[in-house]
């Protein structure tokens, strides 16, 4: 596992755009092999997706050959609800780069059938050859997706009931009323995200110190459901140094050598 660490989120942020757009670039134009990639919502990707509106305006880097999955989308929620992980998608990302409506695949959260919505979307991964990269954020509980403590780590798309933390922490963007937030989700399984050929997953603030100590040090564990990284082999984590903080002081001088050594 690589581990990169970055003096605060806006670096990371611009640390991860440009591997994505490094990716997609030595990708090519080939439309019958699109770059396919997965993404989180939340804050912790929030930089990345401004560096990448940002350079793509610069005229760096389009879309155009990108497929992309989202990682989950609550059940029950309007489309065009704000707070819908849909809206945050369109907000931050794809209202303002240039790939094709017919090339984004989020799950539909208001399918009559949703078992069969999951279904699908793990078929329609399979159909573009797999995801080329995926990347993902966590939450304080290492929680991948809506993976949360105790998922399957070979778990496949499925519907998951969200556990009171997590409605708690996510009713910070329903005026803070836990009777606003969807009790249910549909999300991709650990599984489907560790069957991307790389995983990179976003790491910042102190509140994600405890999980990032868990991941790195810790053990394999379906109570902090990222730390199944450990396992893939090509996974690196892009955290900034706030993150850190519970980490042993050898554990952080170690990785940041591996990255500053020139020699290799
Ligand atoms: C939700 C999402 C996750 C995300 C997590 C952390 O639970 N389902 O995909 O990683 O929130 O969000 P944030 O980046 O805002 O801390």
């Amino acid at each position: 596992m690589r581990i990169i660490i970055k003096p605060d989120a806006t670096e990371v942020g611009t640390w991860v755009a440009n591997y994505v757009i490094d990716k997609i670039k030595a990708a090519g134009d080939n439309t019958k092999r699109p770059f396919v990639l997965g993404l989180p919502t939340g804050s912790s990707p929030i930089s990345t997706y401004k560096e990448l509106v940002s350079r793509h305006k610069k005229g760096e880097v389009s879309f155009r050959n990108v497929v992309t999955f989202n990682m989950d989308e609550y059940v029950g929620l309007p489309e065009d609800h704000s707070e819908s992980y849909h809206s945050f998608m369109f907000d931050n990302l794809f209202s303002s780069i240039d790939i094709p409506r017919e090339n984004i695949n989020i799950l539909n959260g208001n399918a009559s059938n949703l078992d069969k919505e999951c279904e699908d979307y793990e078929k329609r991964i399979q159909q573009y050859g797999g995801v080329d990269l995926f990347l993902g954020g966590i939450g304080p509980d290492g929680h991948i997706a809506f993976n949360e403590p105790g998922s399957s780590l070979s778990s496949r798309t499925r519907v998951k009931t969200l556990r009171y933390d997590t409605i708690v922490a996510n009713s910070r963007f329903f005026g803070g009323d836990l009777s606003k937030v969807p009790t249910k989700a549909l999300t991709v399984g650990v599984g489907t995200v560790m069957d991307a050929r790389e995983v990179l997953i976003i790491i910042t603030g102190y509140n994600k110190a405890r999980a990032l100590r868990e991941v790195v040090e810790g053990g394999i564990s379906h109570m902090w459901t990222v730390s199944i990284l450990q396992m893939h082999p090509k996974g690196i984590i892009v955290c900034d140094e706030a993150s850190t903080l519970e980490l042993r002081v050898e554990t952080v001088k170690y990785f940041k050598d591996i990255e500053n050594d020139t020699r290799f």
